[in-house]
């Protein structure tokens, strides 16, 4: 089971970036938190991390029959990429969205998410535990529809 993580813009500055709001945890805290939990639930992570939504679509796109699951924090672009949200459905691999902070309970512009309808679900608000909660999700769903066309 192969999974990809991706994190988007000012992601590579956590731990000291609004740590009131994201957390002291390092992206690289994160990353290998996650591994930990992937090795447990016998997955395999590829985690990356760009201020590019080139990138992003990019990788998103390439995902395509390489992944099971993608593991999506757009960060800002959440609220306004309908590049990336096209590159979701384009991509045609379930994907988890996922925030460190709860967005709802944030400014007003952080309360729409243009990927979340595409996304087969969204985990917001938990911190660092946001991304081990949407690994467990992503190990349960492709358990799932592997049994289903099995
Ligand atoms: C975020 C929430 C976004 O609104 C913000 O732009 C981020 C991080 C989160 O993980 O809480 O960069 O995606």
């Amino acid at each position: 089971m192969k999974i990809l993580v991706l994190n988007g813009p000012n992601l590579n500055l956590l731990g000291q970036r609004e740590p009131d709001v994201y957390g002291k945890m390092t992206l690289a805290q994160i990353e290998s938190a996650m591994r930990k939990r992937a090795t447990e639930l016998g997955a395999t992570l590829d985690f990356k991390q760009s201020n590019s939504e080139a990138d992003l679509v990019n990788w998103i796109q390439q995902a395509t029959r390489q992944h099971d699951v993608i593991i999506l924090n757009a960060a800002a672009y959440t609220h306004t990429s309908i590049a990336i949200r096209d590159a979701i459905v384009a991509a045609a691999v379930p994907t988890i969205e996922v925030h460190l902070s709860n967005i709802y309970a944030r400014e007003s512009f952080r309360r729409e998410s243009v990927i979340a309808p595409v996304c087969i679900g969204q985990i917001s608000g938990f911190g660092p535990m946001s991304y081990i909660l949407a690994l467990e999700a992503a190990v349960n769903v492709t358990v799932t529809r592997k049994k289903a066309v099995s």
